[in-house]
């Protein structure tokens, strides 16, 4: 398999995220492994998003949340549901925008050069099954536009799996 990724410059993040959108359902398209799809959808990230220092999935694991795919720097493993960004949106079951990590209460920082994060939940019919996280070194990188547009995408990613198949 070759798969060579587009840049967009999301100056027009609908429609630039609409168009990722497309580009993950074709490169995820006819598997169903989550783990391989949330590697892929990670790298396909991580590669198409201006100005992003880590892209990657903690999956909700016996009552915490575990280190899944993802590039970048390495980064902590376990992360209790409630702390930190990550948890803080797990147990909210929303996507969290933070223009300022250093401001949010409880931040974890795996890596201190980021500025700004989010987060967005995996939901599949109703059972939390992890969340998206990315972050940046630019402060305010994350808009609401980013926060839709991410939501699409993990959707997509949700739906090439059956709810428990992330093990
Ligand atoms: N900053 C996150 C921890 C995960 S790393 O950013 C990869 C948090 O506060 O939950």
């Amino acid at each position: 398999m070759s798969y060579t990724p587009k840049r967009y410059d999301f100056h027009d993040k609908p429609a630039d995220y609409a168009r990722l959108a497309e580009d993950l359902r074709a490169l995820l398209a006819g598997e169903s492994d989550r783990i391989a799809n949330a590697a892929n959808t990670a790298a396909l990230l991580f590669a198409a998003l201006p100005d992003v220092s880590w892209a990657g999935f903690y999956f909700l694991r016996d009552g915490e949340l575990v280190l899944g795919p993802f590039q970048g720097k390495p980064a902590c493993v376990r992360i209790a549901l409630g702390h930190g960004v990550c948890g803080a949106a797990a147990v909210q079951r929303r996507t969290l925008v933070v223009p300022d990590v250093q401001k949010f209460p409880g931040h974890i920082a795996c890596d201190p050069a980021s500025r700004a994060e989010i987060v967005v939940p995996l939901i599949s019919g109703g059972t939390l099954l992890g969340v998206l996280d990315i972050d940046s070194a630019r402060a305010a990188r994350f808009d609401d536009a980013d926060a839709r547009g991410l939501e699409g995408l993990a959707r997509v990613l949700v739906a090439t799996g059956a709810p428990a198949n992330t093990r």
